[in-house]
């Protein structure tokens, strides 16, 4: 691989800022300054540092965001902020690109992967393993024992009857249930609003907590990111086998 593409993929530097580098002599490769920013290396086993700082070769990243409200799940989009523009500019002009695993609404908060992965994303997504997510909701009008069990077994949500899913009610001191967890093993488009507005009621607020075997780091606040560690990077992998 060339050296320029080895630092542009692991969002050390462009093209260009490559070039600079290698002729100011600031990158080097097995402990020397390489020559050309085209030399040929091997990603798995050269040793290559940029200004002082030891590059480390992934092949794929992984991102967990702690989606906001108001930020659209797309990589680009001509008027709304988008979850790509929370991250930094190296990871913006990663290649390939980074992009949402699956969608959440503008409103809807919480948990959201990222990666440039795309094999796996789609493995993840797809209808055969399509992985568990969980999300905390809250309605406007208080949910029965019977709405549950009805959206548990799968409700009409235009022309599609849900998949069963597991619904837990979380019951106020006054006996009424305005908030809950939902696990879904599917993803439609609008899926647990679809699914309140079938039995007459109305989404508030919804959090995405879990992914597959992908919790929330609590430590992430709203609008924060982490790379995912060597272990859930793993536990993904296992899950989209
Ligand atoms: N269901 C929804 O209605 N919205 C989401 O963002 C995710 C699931």
């Amino acid at each position: 691989m060339r050296l320029d593409k080895f630092l542009s993929i692991t969002a050390t530097a462009t093209r260009s800022e490559a070039a600079k580098a290698v002729r100011a002599g600031e990158v080097l490769v097995d402990g020397e300054a390489a020559k050309k920013a085209d030399l040929q290396i091997d990603p798995e086993t050269a040793t290559v540092t940029f200004r002082g700082r030891a590059v480390t070769y992934r092949q794929y990243t992984y991102v967990m965001m702690h989606k906001p409200q108001g930020v659209v799940s797309a990589t680009e989009d001509g008027r709304e902020q988008t979850v790509l523009d929370l991250l930094p500019a190296e990871l913006q002009r990663l290649r390939p690109t980074l992009f949402p695993c699956g969608r959440l609404d503008k409103n809807t908060t919480g948990l959201m992967l990222l990666t440039n992965n795309g094999t796996l994303s789609h493995r993840l997504l797809a209808p055969a393993r399509h992985v568990d997510k969980t999300y905390h909701f809250r309605v406007k009008f208080p949910l029965s024992a019977e709405d549950a069990a009805a959206l548990e077994a799968g409700v009409d949500i235009g022309g599609y009857v849900t998949a069963p899913c597991r619904v837990e009610r979380l019951v106020a001191e006054d006996g009424a249930c305005r908030e809950g967890m939902i696990t879904l093993h599917e993803g439609k488009y609008h899926q647990i609003k679809l699914m309140m507005e079938a039995r007459h009621n109305q989404i508030t607020a919804l959090a995405r907590t879990d992914f597959g075997p992908l919790s929330l780091d609590p430590a992430l606040a709203p609008g924060q990111w982490r790379l995912l560690r060597a272990e859930e990077i793993a536990a993904l992998e296992a899950a989209g086998k």
